[in-house]
């Protein structure tokens, strides 16, 4: 299985989520069946969404983009797990304009991985290489099942600048992850990912799929890089 997560970041209000999905929908009828589709909302599209999603029948596959590490309870404004558990399968974990513009540390990322498999929900954790390895120990040390999580390599100096990785070293750099939660879980690539570079990764042995920021937003380029992966 092949995986495409699309990220819409802090964008689209409902209006402009439901129009993207009609668009998807006459411009992508039918999903590759060897290809999953995941798309990270914001909170306030992700029901109506889910609504639409069933009423025209496209087998895409809703996520939010961020949980509270907090169980539910007084914590006003927090989105729980819990709440979240009706809503969506996946969610991102420790991307990192949250660590850096949230102050995310691998301990909080650690701790919202593991509500999130509290309530069946797959953490899809970012991570780059300067905060690899105390990630991943941090994983273990909150017991997070790591075969349950997805992880994608996100280079910071790949994301929203139109400057992808080289497919070789993110596959190297991918290996490496491998290595450290020592399972099967899917491993993806994330930053600047187009139509025209999406399979270059997915190609790559221990690449099975890309997370796409930017050009999720535009459903004709989102639709290309799904068909270019199949
Ligand atoms: P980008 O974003 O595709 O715009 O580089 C990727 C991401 O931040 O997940």
């Amino acid at each position: 299985m092949k995986y495409v997560i699309g990220n819409w970041k802090s964008n689209q209000n409902l209006t402009e989520s439901l129009i993207w999905l009609e668009n998807i929908k006459s411009l992508c009828p039918r999903l590759p069946k060897d290809i999953t589709v995941i798309l990270c909302l914001p909170f306030t599209d992700i029901a109506a969404f889910n609504s639409k999603l069933s009423e025209i029948n496209l087998p895409l596959i809703t996520g939010a983009q961020n949980v509270s590490h907090l169980p539910p309870g007084k914590h006003t404004g927090e989105i729980n797990a819990h709440m979240l558990s009706e809503l969506v399968s996946y969610c991102l974990v420790g991307h990192s304009e949250r660590r850096r513009d949230f102050k995310e540390t691998c301990v909080d990322v650690a701790q919202k991985a593991k509500a999130l498999l509290e309530n069946t929900i797959t953490p899809i954790i970012c991570l780059d290489t300067p905060y690899l390895d105390e990630q991943i120990k941090e994983l273990f040390r909150f017991d997070v099942d790591v075969s349950k999580c997805f992880f994608v390599y996100e280079p910071l100096a790949a994301i929203g600048t139109g400057k992808p990785q080289n497919p070789n070293s993110a596959n190297i750099i991918a290996h490496q992850i491998d290595f450290l939660i020592d399972n099967v879980s899917p491993i993806l690539y994330g930053g600047s990912v187009t139509s025209d570079n999406a399979n270059s990764y997915v190609s790559q042995n221990q690449i099975d799929g890309v997370l796409v920021g930017t050009d999720s937003l535009d459903p004709a380029e989102f639709c290309s890089i799904i068909q270019s992966l199949s």
